[in-house]
């Protein structure tokens, strides 16, 4: 297999495919608490990006719910991270933010939706990613809205599964 990207070498830890180990918990003041649960995969083929693909599914019925896929990229020689998202809501995204040691904290630069999207619109996403000392990944995902400041909608734990 091709050589990770030298640009890449600090998002290394990435790499791979990462199953939530208990369902995930949503939440939203608007919404019903919810669980799900998510396959997340980081690949590369030896450019300076890294395609992810992140899979979500109810908790307990199965049924595909949000699905996410696009591209990682560094500027080169800094910590500075640009996530570039498409969502299946028929949201895209800019993220960007720093690389702290296993930490990547990120806030929506620009959003762009299609002209049919279902109200209320997000206005603003911020996330964080950090792989933990026992070797699980955490995402946390807040969002503001029309109607609501940020304020969490996501929270979940991963185990890597290759
Ligand atoms: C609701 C955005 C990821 C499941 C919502 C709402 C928005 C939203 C705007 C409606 C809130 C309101 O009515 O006030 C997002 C964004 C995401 C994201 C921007 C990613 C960055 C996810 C994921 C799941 C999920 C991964 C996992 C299954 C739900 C559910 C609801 C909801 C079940 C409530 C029912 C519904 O409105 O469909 N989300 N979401 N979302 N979201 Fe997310």
């Amino acid at each position: 297999s091709v050589e990770l990207n030298a640009a890449l070498l600090p998002l290394d830890w990435l790499l791979g495919t990462w199953e939530s180990d208990e369902p995930g918990e949503g939440c939203f003041p608007t919404i019903k608490p919810f669980r799900y649960t998510e396959t997340l995969n980081f690949s590369h083929v030896g450019q300076p990006v890294i395609n992810f693909m992140f899979n979500a599914f109810h908790a307990e019925s199965k049924k595909p719910l949000h699905r996410e896929c696009g591209f990682i990229r560094m500027q080169p020689g800094t910590n500075r991270v640009a996530f570039i998202i498409a969502q299946n809501s028929g949201l895209v995204e800019i993220e960007e933010g720093e690389l702290t040691a296993q930490q990547l904290n990120l806030q929506s630069q620009s959003l762009a939706r299609t002209s049919f999207a279902r109200e209320p619109y997000v206005q603003q996403i911020s996330r964080v990613f950090q792989l933990r000392p026992d070797g699980r990944l955490e995402q946390t995902v807040s969002m503001a809205t029309d109607n609501q400041t940020l304020m969490q909608h996501l929270h979940i734990t991963y185990r890597r599964s290759s």
